[in-house]
């Protein structure tokens, strides 16, 4: 395991203290840095929340989310102790100046800490927020802002967002998250890219034939339903998760991993990716919503069965994208994510151009191209597949072998939640795995262009069963152009 550097005492602060994200993902991962003493005797993490309840209750709450969110963890009990010492709950109503004042008393002497405002909240309330602790003199030199996604539903409302939180915070304060960011094999993509001469020379359009990128969910919407309905696939995972990938595979070597460098090479490639007009979204775009199937064995309801009305929202989304530059010009880069799918499965598949010519007259099956996936969930590694001989005396008899890496395997360790990396890069002020606003920006402007497609040209909406790989346009969006989903192998 990597050595853990300290952090400096910290004050965070967590409006949506009592929502869903705060109880299933930031606690839980506070409590990991905690036991591994990153969390220094004098921090202290506040949850602001509107409901009225004690600090006991609260914390009685959380420690019953936390478990679940554990998963299996064992959650020790000694640390628990000492963590919820450093809990504290606020209550508070942010459109309220009144009921700001016990947030004051709180933080009141620890200015020279680092401060940090989490907002795990609804982003309508990002702008009140920010206003707030300004107008209440909370905003300390070290103090950071952390947005939770979605920045604003479109272009116009992230912008509205953006430009409300920047008349109270300056850039480099303001850390938007993604969580994929904070997701170890996504960062082992940089390390793989910019850490080994090896892949540099063959990453371009000379060598690489395609780029898949693939996050496929299990879950369905679960307790979310209001949110997705309004949301979409698009917006909850494409505009972000999938994007932030594509510019991490894409992006030229920045000159350093500082916040800005990595951010404006993200930026480059979001800036050349090709626009996509009706007739493109028609063609190089399905969207589609889950009909009722089975998952595990275990009979699961279509969307509109869960929403209990007809709908228009997809659950589904596959894309062919292309970037306009000398490096990719002429390499499709394939999207695909949806719910409700066979198995959680999230994947970056490299497939290089095939041997220009066979020279082994005897082989069976073909020559494979290459392929190097880098593999994200469940099991997060590496793998590379090579053509190599069958051993035997006999004629030459090749097939794909997969040069594995299994990074627990490799490390002997499991991997912690992507929160907890997130959570200290704020504390340490380092804005390298967040988004800057002219990314969000630019990657709002290209999601639209599909948004405004599906809408001009009253695109269908396709459908596949729960638990099956996905709709069949999907299929045939890739096969179109003589691919396969995962590869030629
Ligand atoms: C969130 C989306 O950002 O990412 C959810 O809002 C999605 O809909 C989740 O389920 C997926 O994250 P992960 O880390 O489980 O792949």
């Amino acid at each position: 395991m990597a050595k853990l550097v300290p952090v400096d005492p910290f004050d965070l602060i967590i409006f949506g203290g009592g929502g869903d994200l705060a109880l299933r993902k930031l606690l839980p991962a506070l409590l990991h840095r905690h036991c591994d003493d990153q969390v220094s005797a004098d921090s202290r993490i506040i949850a602001v929340g509107r409901t009225p309840t004690t600090r006991e209750e609260y914390l009685a709450a959380a420690r019953e989310s936390v478990e679940v969110g554990l998963k299996g963890d064992s959650l020790d009990l000694t640390s628990w102790a000492s963590f919820a010492e450093k809990v504290h709950y606020v209550e508070l109503d942010v459109t309220e100046p009144a009921s700001w004042s016990r947030l004051n008393e709180l933080l009141a002497g620890n200015e020279k800490k680092v401060r940090a405002a989490y907002l795990a909240t609804s982003p309508s309330l990002f702008g009140s927020i920010a206003a707030g602790l300004r107008d209440n003199q909370l905003i300390t030199e070290a103090m950071r802002i952390v947005l939770e996604k979605p920045i604003g539903s479109d272009l116009a409302s992230a912008k509205a967002i953006n430009t409300a939180v920047g008349e109270c915070f300056v850039e480099s304060q303001i850390f938007r998250i993604d969580h994929y960011l904070g997701k170890e094999t996504v960062q082992n993509l940089l390390a793989l890219r910019f850490g080994n001469s090896l892949f540099e020379p063959l990453w371009s359009r000379q060598v690489i034939d395609h780029v898949q990128i693939t996050v496929a969910e299990e879950l369905g919407v679960g307790n979310r339903i209001d949110f997705y309905e309004e949301t979409g696939a698009l917006r909850d995972m494409v505009q972000n998760h999938l994007m932030q990938l594509l510019c991490l595979v894409a992006m030229e070597a920045p000159s350093s991993l500082d916040g800005d460098a990595v951010r404006d090479e993200k930026l480059k490639v979001l800036r050349a990716l090709k626009k996509l007009d009706t007739a493109d979204v028609k063609t190089n775009t399905v969207r589609a919503q889950y009909r009722a199937g089975a998952i595990n064995g275990k009979t699961v309801q279509g969307y509109e069965q869960e929403l209990g009305a007809a709908s228009r929202t997809e659950t589904y989304v596959a894309i062919k994208a292309e970037i306009n530059n000398w490096r990719w010009s002429g390499v499709p880069f394939y999207l695909r994510t949806g719910k409700r799918l066979a198995a959680k499965h999230s994947e970056i598949l490299i497939q290089f151009r095939a041997v220009p010519h066979v020279i082994f007259d005897d082989v069976k099956f073909g020559i494979k191209p290459n392929t190097l996936s880098i593999q994200l969930q469940p099991n997060e590694g590496v793998k590379l597949s090579i053509m190599s001989k069958e051993p035997g005396p006999g004629p030459f008899d090749l097939r794909p072998v997969a040069l594995d890496l299994s990074f627990e395997e490799a490390f002997g360790i499991g991997y912690r939640d992507s929160y907890e990396r997130l959570l200290m890069e704020v504390i340490r002020g380092n804005q390298a795995l967040f988004m800057r606003r002219d990314e969000v920006e630019m990657a709002w402007r290209w999601s639209e262009s599909i948004l405004a497609g599906w809408g001009d040209s009253n695109q269908k909406m396709d459908s596949y069963v729960a638990g099956s790989s996905g709709p069949a346009t999907a299929e045939q969006l890739i096969g179109r152009d003589g691919r396969v989903w995962g590869g030629d192998e």
